[in-house]
């Protein structure tokens, strides 16, 4: 069994943009720059953000962070969307999900300029993926797929099942492996609450990407020897006796399933790190387009 080591690989990725964006300002070009909003205080929220604001500080990009209550009205917030769509210098625009009740997410996804949608969760991006078009792709799929592109995990031909159907992560990731590319040239399976025979259908599978986000849904007996386990769940389960007051569980019960595996994803260190560099990637492939 070895590790698809997610720190390793995202480490690599922003320190080759760290070099790219060197070179952008020894070319007098401009430097790429995200903007992040977060709304309200939510714990993990807050956490990932801070994590993208201080990648964006390692690879050398601009970034702005706006806060809001969680009250405030959708109308301001979508007015911010529109003076940062209308901003030049702003390369990257990103909502942190989720947003409070009050406020309909995809109103706010609608409203960013698919230009500047490094999320690449705007119906154009996704429909532009969907046909294989340059498009921003989804952080985390894309970063799973950096992944194991790193590792030079073998997709083709591959039996690929994927758990969970989530705009965000289970959709585009099950569109991205079975595309005509490498990593991609996967047969595909997409499960969900409503799939009847999940553990055969895991069973079969060389390849698994579990985002349902419930911690340790998959088990020993549902993984084939030999498999690849892509583990996207980070679920926060009460812990006293860590100082955060929190641990970070899998979708995966990696103890038991590792062994089975050819590879594996670690939680933490696995498919969060990933993200971040993905949408790294996104931002600066957005600050080229302009330059
Ligand atoms: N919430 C969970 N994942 C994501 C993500 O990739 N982007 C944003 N904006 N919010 C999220």
């Amino acid at each position: 069994m070895e590790i698809l080591d997610g720190k390793k690989a995202a480490q690599a990725i922003k320190d080759e943009l760290k070099m790219e964006v060197a070179q952008l300002a020894v070319e007098g070009k401009k430097i790429p720059h995200l903007a992040a909003i977060l709304v309200g205080n939510n714990g993990a929220s807050e956490t990932y953000v801070a994590a993208k604001v201080k990648a964006c500080d390692e690879v050398g990009f601009k970034s702005t962070l706006v806060r809001f209550e969680a009250d405030i009205p959708s109308v301001k917030l979508l007015e911010k969307v529109q003076e940062l769509n209308n901003d030049p210098d702003v390369d990257g625009i990103l909502v942190q999900l989720p947003l409070p009740k009050h406020i309909r997410e995809r109103d706010v996804i609608d409203a960013i300029d698919p230009d500047k949608d490094v999320d690449g969760f705007h119906p154009v991006n996704i429909g532009k993926m969907l046909q294989g078009l340059p498009s921003f792709v989804p952080a985390t799929p894309h970063g799973i797929m950096l992944l194991l592109e790193h590792f030079k995990v073998e997709t083709k031909g591959k039996h690929a099942v994927v758990v969970g159907r989530s705009n965000i992560v289970g959709r585009p990731m099950s569109i991205l492996l079975s595309s005509n590319s490498n990593p991609g040239n996967c047969t595909v399976t997409i499960c969900h609450s409503h799939t009847q025979n999940l553990k055969e259908l895991c069973l079969q599978a060389d390849i698994i990407v579990a985002a349902l986000g419930k911690p340790e849904f998959v088990t020993a007996d549902m993984v084939k020897e030999g498999a690849v386990v892509v583990d996207v769940g980070i679920t926060r389960l009460e812990d006293s006796t860590r100082k955060s007051g929190f641990k970070l569980k899998g979708d995966v019960q990696f103890d038991t399933v590792a062994p089975k595996c050819s590879w594996i994803t670690p939680v933490p260190g696995g498919v969060g790190p990933m993200t971040i560099a993905a949408l790294m990637k996104n931002t600066f492939v957005s600050c080229k387009m302009k330059n």
